[in-house]
C-alpha cells in the first residue's frame, strides 16, 4: 500500500474527487493547509514590483491505496489539478504499512477498497 499526499488548490477538489471515486479510490481526507513552494509564496511580479511573501491556502488530500493504483491516481491529479502554472501543488507518495478498518479489523487492500 501506498499513500499519496497531494497539495493542491483548492478549487480544484471536487472535480478530483470525484474523478477518484470513479477510478475506484475508498476514501481520502482534506486538510486545509497553507504553504509555499519554490517561489516562497510570492505570487509574481505586478510593475515591477514583487508581492509581499505569504502562505497560500491549500488543501491537503491524504489517499491511502493498492500499489497498482498509484499510476493512475497520479496522472488523475495532474491532469485534473494542473493548470501550467506556478502554485498548482505537489505530490509525495509514501509507503504504508498497514491498513485496519476498526469496524470489522479488516487489514490491507480489504480494509482500502
Ligand atoms: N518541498 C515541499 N515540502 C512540503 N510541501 C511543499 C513543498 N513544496 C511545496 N509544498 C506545498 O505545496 C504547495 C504548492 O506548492 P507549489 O505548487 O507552489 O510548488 P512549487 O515547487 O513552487 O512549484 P511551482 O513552481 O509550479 O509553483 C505549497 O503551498 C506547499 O504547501
Ligand atoms: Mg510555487
Amino acid at each position: 500500500m501506498k499513500k499519496i499526499e497531494a497539495i493542491i488548490r483548492p478549487e480544484k477538489f471536487q472535480e478530483l474527487r470525484d474523478q477518484l471515486y470513479s477510478i475506484g479510490i475508498g476514501g481520502l481526507t482534506v486538510t486545509e493547509a497553507a504553504g509555499t513552494g519554490k517561489q516562497k509564496g510570492k505570487q509574481g511580479l505586478f510593475r515591477g514590483t514583487t508581492f509581499e511573501i505569504q502562505l497560500l491556502p491549500k488543501l491537503k488530500l491524504d489517499i491511502v491505496m493498492d500499489d497498482h493504483q498509484v499510476n493512475d491516481v497520479v496522472n488523475l491529479i495532474i491532469e485534473t489539478c494542473g493548470t501550467d502554472t506556478i502554485g498548482d501543488g505537489k505530490i509525495f507518495i509514501l509507503p504504508v504499512e498497514e491498513t485496519i478498518r476498526i469496524r470489522t479489523g479488516e487489514r490491507g487492500t480489504k480494509a482500502i477498497l
